[in-house]
């Protein structure tokens, strides 16, 4: 394993991703716990990613000085090359002008071994966001680059394997990245590339046979990617004694139940039983606003129907979920802040009756989808738009009503409808509609005056819903959306389009 330590959530993930990318498997951890990490699961490798904070801040996230003298390969990304810098001896400046964006360095020893070789004329540019700047590198480190900004925009020991580069490696906009990625895991760590599709089946499948025992196993079915995927590795690992349970909310949207029923029937040979309880969860939802108590009592309720479902007709002793790595992070239970409490993690009360079997935990949505395909698993499950567990109750803002949702539902028919037509469905990574019945406005309708709640579109571009950024949908497409809404869509008066990125947005409203 590949070790990324966490100075600030976002980039450290994005490093992770890129290393398994490169087929090197790798987890983040906080950088409070890297040291823990170190001493009991021997990473082949660490990588210290960048981060917000200026080392010089108070309270600043620092590293235990046994990391940096464990003997381990250490390949330290702006934050963490300056942490590098400061900790073994070398000298950061604080407080200069910075560079961000596109920048072009200069080779000042051309013996880098991280350094891809130098192809022509044109100058070499790098990704960089950065305030502080390293100016002596570490003792005993030579510098292989510089900026403008940067006097030690990269430097190497080679002989106690340690490599800082002040810029991202990691984004896209760095050309050279990659290949700067690769030639530390390769050649300097002399890592074998082995983290395919095939070498995560096996895992996943082995794990979950140690997990479950002789037991039995029940898996929450959404008909998303990620509980398909799960159930199926759980199928190839336990075979029939696995159970599938599809629970109709009445929080989906129209039509799906009954095409997830009839898609999963006809594809696996898992048995399934669907549960109808609508009724249950709009009475548990009655007068409830707040969408962290809407989530908790969504996952609550998920969890007591799996309960009396294996109770009285399966005597599952697992529950399996298909829970990923990013819920994981950003549920907050490695430690980091939580933002929402996403139903399968967060909102799960203490008392369950089930062990937990999350065959994804470790995974990102791209590498479920790959394993989904070698796996066999149709298109029509691989590619379905990620759909929130909570459902439609985090798209009616505020109290959850069955009529509420029923609006929901046909302006989001008719999103998919006109995206489905204009050929767009597939690029984005969701579309959808959100009703916000607390707030209303006045309209025109024949003429009569109309005085009627709003729909908001929402469609993003992601590639891992970390990070998401609003769709420019052709102005044609969003305007017979929107005049289909308010024509066919009864209680609507008005269609507004969503233009935030997350951050600072998030994808859901609630
Ligand atoms: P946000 O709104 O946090 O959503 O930007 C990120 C992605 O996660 C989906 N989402 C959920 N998925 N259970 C899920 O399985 C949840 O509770 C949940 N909440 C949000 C959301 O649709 C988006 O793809």
């Amino acid at each position: 394993v590949v070790l990324v330590v966490d100075f600030g959530a976002q980039y450290a993930q994005l490093i992770a991703r890129r290393v398994r990318e490169l087929h090197v498997y790798s987890e983040v951890v906080p950088a409070r716990d890297a040291l823990a990490f170190v001493r009991s699961r021997r990473p082949a490798a660490v990588i210290l990613s960048g981060g917000p904070a200026s080392v010089y801040a108070p309270g600043a996230p620092g590293l235990a000085p046994e990391v940096l003298e464990a003997n381990v390969p250490i390949l330290g990304i702006c934050y963490g090359a300056q942490l590098m810098a400061q900790q073994l001896g070398g000298v950061v400046e604080h407080g200069g002008s910075g560079e961000y964006g596109r920048t072009v360095i200069e080779r000042t020893d051309e013996r880098a071994h991280l350094l891809p070789p130098l192809r022509g004329e044109a100058p070499e540019t790098v990704w960089m966001s950065h305030a502080d700047a390293i100016v002596a590198p570490p003792e005993g480190a030579r510098v292989v680059a510089s900026s403008a900004g940067a006097p030690v925009a990269a430097f190497e020991d080679p002989a106690r394997r340690r490599f800082g580069v002040q810029w991202h490696p990691e984004v896209s906009h760095t050309p050279g990245g990659m290949e700067l990625l690769g030639r530390f895991l390769f050649d300097v760590v002399g890592l074998e590339p082995r983290w395919t599709s095939f070498s995560i089946i096996e895992q996943a499948i082995a794990e979950v046979r140690s997990t479950v025992g002789d037991g039995r196993a029940i898996c929450a079915l959404s008909g998303g990617v990620d509980s398909t995927v799960a159930a199926a590795l759980t199928a190839e690992a336990i075979g029939d004694r696995l159970t599938c349970v599809f629970v109709d909310t009445g929080l989906l949207r129209s039509g799906e139940a009954e095409q997830v029923e009839h898609l999963f029937r006809s594809q696996f040979d898992i048995e399934l039983i669907v549960v109808d309880a609508a009724d249950r969860f709009f009475d548990a939802l009655a007068g409830v606003t707040d969408p962290e108590a809407k989530r908790k009592i969504i996952g609550e309720l998920f969890i007591r129907i799996f309960e009396e479902t294996a109770a009285s007709k399966t005597n599952a002793t697992h529950l399996v979920q298909g829970t990923l790595y990013p819920d994981i992070v950003e549920s907050g239970s490695d430690g980091s802040a939580t933002i929402k409490s996403h139903h399968n993690v967060g909102g799960l009360p203490d008392d369950v009756a089930f062990t937990i079997v999350e065959p994804l935990r470790r995974l990102f949505k791209d590498e479920v989808r790959r394993i989904g395909v070698e796996l066999g698993i149709p298109e029509s499950f691989v590619w379905r738009q990620p759909f929130p567990g909570p459902g439609i109750a985090v798209r009616v803002l505020g109290e959850v009503t069955a009529e509420r949702v029923e609006t929901v539902r046909r302006a989001d028919r008719i999103v998919q409808d006109e995206l489905d037509e204009a050929g767009l469905s597939r690029s984005l990574w969701q579309a959808f509609a959100v009703l916000a019945p607390g707030l209303r406005s006045v309209g025109v309708s024949g003429d009569a005056r109309t005085y009627d709640a709003p729909v908001i579109v929402r469609a993003v571009e992601s590639e891992d819903a970390m990070t998401a950024d609003w769709a420019r949908l052709p102005w044609e497409v969003l305007d017979r959306i929107s005049r289909r809404i308010v024509n066919e869509v009864p209680g609507v008066n008005r269609v507004v389009y969503d233009v935030t990125s997350k951050p600072p947005g998030t994808i859901e409203w609630e």
